[in-house]
């Protein structure tokens, strides 16, 4: 158990919406780390720095989401949270659920994701990028995130749920939510209307697509999880369309940002580049240390369901705990000079896609998008560059970290 650590009460040192954090939130971590690695924020929040205490967080039975309750929905997300479509439809994700809900559905969804239906797509995940860098090769320069890093993990969920070809486009040119209802404060009141539009627009395509599945089967994930809810009560609707929604959402709008993030981190550091170049075979790790360097996810949160004792600290049942996972990646307990970007690290283990009963279902999905996607850009285009190095433009968005457009060129 890690040493008592200071509990300063004083003021936030910072905002999740503020542009010079988002662009560059890690010297905020590496204060709070050094100050206060469970450090206690307004409205009864806990943020965490320190690896060990975040591994803890993850696999202790203590903490669990407390989405059934209530009381806990309106110190999360206000007064009005149980009346928000979108609130209410995350209550019903695995993601937010506590066993034995959280059992079965996971239960449900893993039959339909098997690991043998995953790397069944890596030929289509191998044409599909083919086909988008075809379209850009001839022109010298592309914008990563809308010709690349974008369309492939939409095009691949899209595959893998079954979406019908002709409704994939709409998908691809639209825009990601950008992940605000996770943010670890309350959502504004626009914030929250956009969730709901978001979601009452999905859940009536979802709908419309179930109702055509339960007429027509297809060997798809959409086709097994329908047949799942038909058996009776191991699947409500409401849980069909959340599931559905969840893997919708957390299938592309965190690939796009490894994939995103690895191009950034990669060409920021050229030396990297090169090595990666010299010997493709480090595809595997770099995207460890992209992982670890930039998480796409960059907070996961629990809540105390009793009285516990956290990195010497005392937390009260109810308390919402936050772990800032790109600030965990960075602990220099657990990764020597961790503020160096350096693919040839051994033995990473980074926390970004969480642990313990929650892992990440897709982290084997998306860790084979970016590594076909590496390759055969290292294969077609390895003269890569950034062309505007020094302006990395990040998204608004603090839990789902990713560039809103990344130019390069390979000619001129
Ligand atoms: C780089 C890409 C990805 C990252 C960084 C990521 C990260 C995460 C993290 C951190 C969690 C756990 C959150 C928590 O414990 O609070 C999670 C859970 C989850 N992820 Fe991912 N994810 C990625 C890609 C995907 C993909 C491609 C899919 C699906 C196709 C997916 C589906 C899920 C699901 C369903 C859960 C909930 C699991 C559960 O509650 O048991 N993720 N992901």
């Amino acid at each position: 158990m890690s040493a008592a650590a200071p509990q300063p009460s004083a003021p936030q040192p910072f905002d999740f919406r503020d542009p010079a954090f988002l662009a560059d939130p890690y010297p905020v971590f590496r204060h709070l780390r050094a100050t206060a690695p469970v450090f206690k924020a307004p409205l009864g929040r806990w943020f965490l720095t320190r690896y060990e205490d975040t591994a803890t967080l993850l696999r202790d039975k203590r903490f669990g989401r407390g989405y059934h309750d209530p009381e806990a929905m309106v110190r999360r997300f206000g007064p009005t949270a149980m009346a928000e479509p979108a609130v209410v439809e995350l209550t019903h994700m695995m993601l937010m659920r506590d066993p034995p809900d959280h059992t079965r559905l996971r239960g449900l969804v893993t039959k339909a994701f098997t690991a043998r239906r995953i790397e069944a797509l890596r030929d289509s995940i191998q044409q599909l990028t083919d086909r988008l860098v075809d379209k850009v090769a001839e022109r010298g320069g592309m914008d990563a995130i809308r010709d690349l890093a974008f369309p492939l993990p939409v095009l691949v969920i899209c595959e893998l749920l079954g979406i019908p070809e002709a409704d994939r486009q709409r998908f691809v040119t639209g825009s990601s939510s950008g992940g605000a209802l996770l943010n670890p404060t309350p959502p504004t009141r626009a914030e929250l209307d956009r969730a709901n539009a978001g979601s009452i627009e999905s859940s009536a395509y979802f709908e419309a697509l179930f109702e055509q599945r339960r007429r027509d089967p297809r060997d798809d994930l959409i086709t097994q999880l329908v047949q799942a809810e038909e058996a009776g009560d191991r699947l409500t609707t409401a849980e069909l369309r959340a599931n559905v929604s969840l893997l919708f959402a957390a299938g592309h709008e965190t690939t796009v940002n490894l994939i995103g993030n690895g191009f950034h981190s990669l060409l920021r550091h050229p030396q990297q580049w090169r090595i990666l170049r010299d010997d493709p075979t480090l595809v595997a790790n770099a995207i460890e240390e992209v992982l670890r360097f930039e998480s796409p996810v960059q907070a996961v949160g629990r809540t105390a369901s009793e009285p516990v004792e956290l990195g010497g600290v005392a937390l009260a049942r109810n308390d919402i705990v936050v772990a800032l996972v790109g600030g965990v990646n960075r602990d220099p307990a657990m990764f020597d000079d961790p503020e160096r970007f350096d693919i040839t690290r051994k033995d990473l283990r980074p926390l970004s896609f969480g642990g313990g009963i929650h892992f990440c279902l897709g982290a084997q999905l998306a860790r084979i998008e970016a590594a076909v996607v590496f390759e055969t850009i290292l294969r077609r285009l390895p003269d890569l560059r950034l062309t505007d190095p020094d302006n990395p433009k990040w998204r608004p968005s603090f839990v789902l970290r990713g560039l809103t457009e990344l130019p390069v060129a390979w000619t001129g």
